[in-house]
């Protein structure tokens, strides 16, 4: 399939379904448990339906935002996700080198291919790289994922290495103190083992990605007052990743973080999950000073630039996109991820145009279904 021929960002799905290794599409396309956490992200953000306002001159757009005090040309940034050599030979770097034209931001996975130091200068090097085509007055920003290991020494050094190597904003990933059960990579594991050896080495492995993965990365006993000694260690802005209710959003304003991302992981991690959408109307109705106080940010199931803006209808600050650009990035590398911002980016400036706003200040729950859905 050729790169002109992708339009919309589930085109990246089915080109990347075509070309992966089994291995590779099992992990990005696995979800948890029977899938239903993942189809709820995705089915959230359709049951939203806007209320355009009509004659409004729309002539000129700006879908100008900013993350935590750092411009971006979009209110949309790239989701952290782990592994991706799994998508591309080159993983981080060839990610990263998508940036440059647009400056969008990413956050970058603790379980990268690429070592940190090594994907901060990726950064660098493409945009010292000479290019006409580049909007200079945006430039793209890298943040950091953090998973906690149980070795706080570990732990310590990893924040002082993404400080150092000038990682914007520290994203701690809460949502995971176990892996969930991913249903497609254990059957895939399965499969392989099956392929060599016996039924029972068969089964140790599909159960084997639970205690092998992250089993190092992850500390379970990761608890609220952790955030104290993570937040001095870092000493810039923290967003704590994988908010689910409304109670938690009040609890992470409380310990002093800079953001919060409603998340489920992707759907990758509890069975039955809420979905983002469902935790930013609960944020709405009980507790809504958060929204006021801090930059919240969602993500799952975000797939064109309109979701982006019902988003931000409802008080986000910005969404993360997940899979489309792994599913660009093994397709196509740094062209289809600068093909899937694109993208995004024209299906963002058209939705507001016929909602009939100009400008990302302008956005409000009135310009959404809210109340139906809040069952206001
Ligand atoms: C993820 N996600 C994730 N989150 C995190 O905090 N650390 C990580 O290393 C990863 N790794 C990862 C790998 C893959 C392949 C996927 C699909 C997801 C979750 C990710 O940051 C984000 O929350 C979801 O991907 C958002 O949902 P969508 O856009 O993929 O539907």
């Amino acid at each position: 399939r050729h790169l002109s021929k992708c339009v919309v960002t589930g085109d990246f799905e089915v080109a990347a379904k075509m070309m992966l290794p089994a291995r590779s599409w099992s992990y990005v396309s696995s979800s948890s448990n029977s899938g239903l956490s993942m189809a709820a992200n995705l089915d959230s953000w359709s049951a939203v339906r806007f209320r355009p306002r009509v004659l409004r001159d729309v002539q000129t757009v700006s879908t100008v935002s900013s993350i935590l005090g750092h411009r971006c040309p979009f209110p949309f940034y790239i989701s952290p996700m782990g592994i991706l050599g799994r998508a591309h030979a080159n993983a981080e770097v060839e990610l990263v080198r998508g940036f440059r034209r647009s400056g969008i931001h990413g956050v970058i996975s603790t379980v990268s291919t690429k070592t940190t130091e090594e994907i901060a200068s990726s950064l660098t090097e493409a945009l010292e790289r000479h290019d006409d085509s580049r909007d200079v007055s945006a430039a793209p920003q890298l943040h950091f994922q953090l998973y906690t290991s149980p070795d706080r020494e570990a732990a310590i050094k990893l924040i002082h290495r993404v400080k150092a190597a000038g990682f914007r904003s520290l994203w701690v990933t809460v949502d995971t103190p176990v892996l969930g059960k991913r249903t497609i990579d254990r059957r895939q594991l399965a499969e392989e083992a099956l392929a060599m050896g016996s039924d029972e080495q068969a089964r140790a492995a599909g159960l084997g990605i639970v205690t092998h993965v992250r089993q190092n990365q992850v500390s379970a006993s990761l608890a609220w007052t952790d955030l104290e000694w993570i937040k001095k260690e870092w000493g810039g802005p923290l967003v704590v990743k994988g908010i689910q209710c409304a109670e938690d959003a009040k609890l992470a304003m409380d310990y002093g973080c800079q953001g919060i991302l409603l998340s489920n992981h992707g759907g990758r991690q509890l069975h039955s999950a809420p979905d983002a959408l469902s935790t930013l109307l609960e944020i709405r109705a009980y507790c809504p000073e958060v929204l006021g106080n801090l930059e919240v940010f969602v993500d799952g199931g975000l797939r064109d630039g309109a979701d982006v803006l019902k988003a931000l209808c409802l008080g986000a600050k910005g969404v993360g996109v997940g899979r489309p650009f792994f599913y660009a990035l093994a397709a196509y590398g740094t062209r289809g991820v600068e093909r899937c911002i694109e993208i995004l980016a024209e299906e963002l400036a058209t939705a507001m145009r016929l909602v009939g706003i100009t400008s990302l200040d302008q956005v409000h729950p009135d310009l959404v279904n809210a109340r139906r859905l809040a069952n206001e």
